[in-house]
């Protein structure tokens, strides 16, 4: 069969796989329903970012832009979409070369290698800004120096991302809260998740308000940037208008707030406590609200992080871009 016949449809069956995730409802908090989208679900890399991997190479396939099937797909990720692409290379046979942050932990890194997929570290914290994205960086370089071996479908601007959640993400919290939503509560890295979302939310109830959280400057919780390292992500610098308010919270709450979670039943990772934090505290703010958050990955990556905080009780400051752990 033609590769290009055959990546498409394999690729075709894994959009129809990704997505469709259950919405729970988590709580009622002084006279509002909480609920969450269970992203870990998903049955590629148990995160919310099965989405936009299978949406971008979707794209890249249905454009043309890969018919060789010998390319190489490099990414920089935190640890989920390098997951999410690695097991996507697995099933249609192509090759995924993953640059993750050193603050990504051993497990992060052998989930992406487990794959097949080649994972290199560059010495990034979370939140690496602009020129010190060490990672984007490297990506950008492989591609600009051998445009023909890798192919750089760069989450951070690819329309084909945010696309993923205003088809699939935004429709589903539609359908399933019946058109009862009121406020979407949504953590941001790429921006992908809040400004697909807010696209399709705004169009079929535009009174629908969408709350961006972000963590503090320095955190420690895996897949989020902080406000100001958002200047350098181009998706939600695009985007501003979608977004009617920020919502900031701290390490502590976040870790607090997935520990509560963890005690629910929910094996999630720390930005799900990070957006349940942020849901909670808009709860208080006025009662009558259908509050939808997304639980974007399972604990796989926070694991160890959260293991730490619960046994010491407190906070452990990583300096990641040496080896040390200090703790404060
Ligand atoms: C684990 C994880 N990955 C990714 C994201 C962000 O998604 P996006 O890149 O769509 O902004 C989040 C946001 O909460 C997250 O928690």
């Amino acid at each position: 069969m033609d590769v290009f016949v055959s990546l498409q449809a394999k690729i075709e069956q894994l959009r129809d796989n990704v997505g469709k995730t259950p919405l729970d409802l988590i709580e009622r908090a002084d006279g509002n329903s909480i609920y969450a989208k269970l992203e870990y679900f998903n049955p590629l890399s148990h995160s919310v970012k099965d989405r936009p991997a299978v949406w971008m190479i979707h794209g890249a396939i249905s454009r043309g832009e890969i018919r060789r099937g010998d390319e190489i797909f490099i990414e920089a990720s935190s640890g989920n979409l390098g997951v999410a692409y690695g097991e996507i290379g697995r099933r249609l046979g192509l090759g995924v070369h993953i640059i993750v942050p050193s603050v990504c932990g051993e497990t992060t890194i052998a989930r992406i290698q487990r794959t097949g997929a080649f994972c290199e570290r560059s010495p990034d914290g979370f939140c690496p800004r602009g020129e010190r994205d060490g990672a984007r960086a490297k990506a950008k370089d492989a591609w600009l120096t051998n445009p023909g071996r890798y192919k750089w479908l760069n989450q951070y601007s690819n329309e084909d991302n945010p696309r993923a959640h205003e088809e699939a993400t935004g429709p589903e919290i539609w359908n399933q809260t019946r058109g009862s939503v009121t406020t979407a509560v949504i953590g941001t890295g790429t921006g992908g998740s809040i400004v697909g979302i807010s696209r399709f939310l705004k169009m079929s109830g535009p009174e629908v308000e969408i709350v961006a959280v972000t963590p503090e400057e320095g955190h420690h919780i895996h897949g989020v940037r902080s406000i100001d390292e958002t200047d350098s992500v181009p998706i939600i610098q695009e985007n501003k208008r979608l977004v009617d308010r920020w919502v900031e919270i701290g390490d502590a709450e976040a870790f607090e707030a997935t520990k509560t979670l963890w005690s629910m039943g929910y094996p999630v990772g720390t930005s799900s406590g990070l957006n349940h934090a942020a849901s909670r505290r808009i709860a208080k703010e006025e009662a009558g609200r259908v509050i939808v958050t997304l639980f974007p990955d399972s604990w796989l990556n926070s694991f160890k992080t959260m293991q730490e905080y619960l046994t010491m009780g407190k906070m452990v400051r990583r300096d990641f871009t040496r080896t040390t752990i200090d703790r404060c």
